[in-house]
């Protein structure tokens, strides 16, 4: 099949705040707007942005826990909102997704065996002696031995809680898995397993991963691109390299900023941003970073930048640092970036080699 594993054009999710028979007077909280993006077999794009910026509602759109209000998803070409019984179990098959708190995501009542082989069960019978080996051969997967299948989830650590969720949404080997905030509630040091464990699946098994993290050092580690949405929008999408080398959007500029930084010998760049994010409810006119943006000029607070192609392969919506091709624009505050076409197919993403792992020590 050609195309990319998952595509998804201008989501959009809103959150009507009461009901009425005037719906267009309901005030809503705009969760997600207008969100683009494509994910290609074995490629893992991370979504980050500040708390409440929408990365969950994404999250959730994807796996149709909730329905959008506008936009499309699409799995291999085919829109997931028109999948009908034994086609929607299939899709169901090819995603999966792992949770923040592995705790709360396990049923504490059933065995390490029967929580990684429930999701098969639910689409076949399997014997003592299939469910058994299925349930050792997903321990041994996600490096943990056989022994631990007989175990309830409260006599486990977290780092076990959450091999077994990887475990059982590896189950039904999925092509696609959607992480939210996977790792955040891990310690340090068993955050780098979990990770080393998910980049050593996608090398085995050309996994692709959705990976929600607020974390910029977790990002930089694993992904290939990452999305950056500020009150719902993309406003920068980009290789992981080139972001974190050369943030253009100047609110990614802020979040690298604000990041601690993992290697002393990288500069800090400018403060990053002050003030809150505005409300999702009413949303400023123009670019809704444009309060806080240090660069703003008067056609921020009027007019909303679109998504423009930029020579490096990414996107950013920004009318300084990425202005329209046709608008010459004075106030550049870094070397001007050559635009593309602005019709291009953007998001599209040249696949790396999966040798080209980002993790320069194995430490399981
Ligand atoms: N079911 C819901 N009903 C109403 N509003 C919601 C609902 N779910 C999310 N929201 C709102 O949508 C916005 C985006 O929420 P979301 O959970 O997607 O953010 P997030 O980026 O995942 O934040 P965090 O980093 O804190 O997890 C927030 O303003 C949130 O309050
Ligand atoms: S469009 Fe204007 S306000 Fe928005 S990020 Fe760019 S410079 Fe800042
Ligand atoms: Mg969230």
């Amino acid at each position: 099949m050609n195309g990319p594993l998952l595509k998804v054009e201008n989501l959009t999710k809103h959150y009507p705040l009461g009901s009425g028979i005037f719906k267009e007077s309901i005030p809503v909280i705009r969760a997600v707007e207008d969100v683009s993006f494509c994910v290609e077999a074995g490629e893992t794009l991370c979504i980050v942005g500040e708390s409440g910026c929408g990365k969950s509602t994404v999250a959730r759109l994807l796996m149709r826990l909730v329905e959008p209000t506008g936009g499309r998803v699409l799995i291999d070409g085919t829109d997931i909102a028109g999948l009908k019984k034994q086609a929607l179990r299939d899709w169901r098959r090819r995603m999966q997704m792992v949770f923040q708190d592995p705790y709360s995501s396990l049923n504490p009542r059933l065995t390490a065996g029967q929580i990684i082989t429930e999701p098969v069960e639910n689409f076949e019978r399997l014997s003592r002696k299939q469910r058994n080996a299925l349930a050792a051969d997903l321990l041994r997967k996600v490096g943990m031995g056989p022994e631990m299948m007989h175990r309830l989830p409260s006599e486990l650590s977290g780092g076990q809680c959450q091999r077994l969720g990887i475990a059982r949404a590896l189950s039904l080997n999925p092509s696609l898995i959607i992480a939210d905030e996977a790792v955040s509630a891990l310690d340090v040091s068993v955050q780098a397993q979990i990770l080393n464990l998910l980049l050593d699946l996608q090398q085995q098994m050309g996994i692709a991963f959705v990976f929600i993290s607020h974390d910029l050092g977790v990002v930089e580690h694993i992904a290939h691109r990452v999305a950056v949405m500020y009150l719902g929008r993309i406003v920068e999408l980009a290789p992981c390299d080139a972001l974190f080398a050369n943030p253009v959007h100047p609110y990614t500029e802020a979040l690298i900023a604000a990041a601690p930084l993992p290697d002393p010998t990288r500069v800090r760049l400018e403060a990053p941003v002050e003030g809150e994010v505005p409300s999702p409810i009413n949303p400023p006119k123009g670019c809704a970073f444009h309060p806080r943006c240090p660069l703003a000029i008067e056609r921020c607070r009027i007019e909303m930048p679109p998504l423009v192609p930029i020579l490096d392969g990414r996107v950013v919506a920004c009318h300084v640092r990425a202005p329209a091709a046709d608008v010459p624009c004075s106030e550049l505050g870094r070397p001007v970036l050559r635009l593309l076409k602005q019709d291009d197919p953007v998001l599209r993403y040249e696949k790396r080699k999966h040798s080209d792992s980002k993790m320069g020590t194995r430490d399981r």
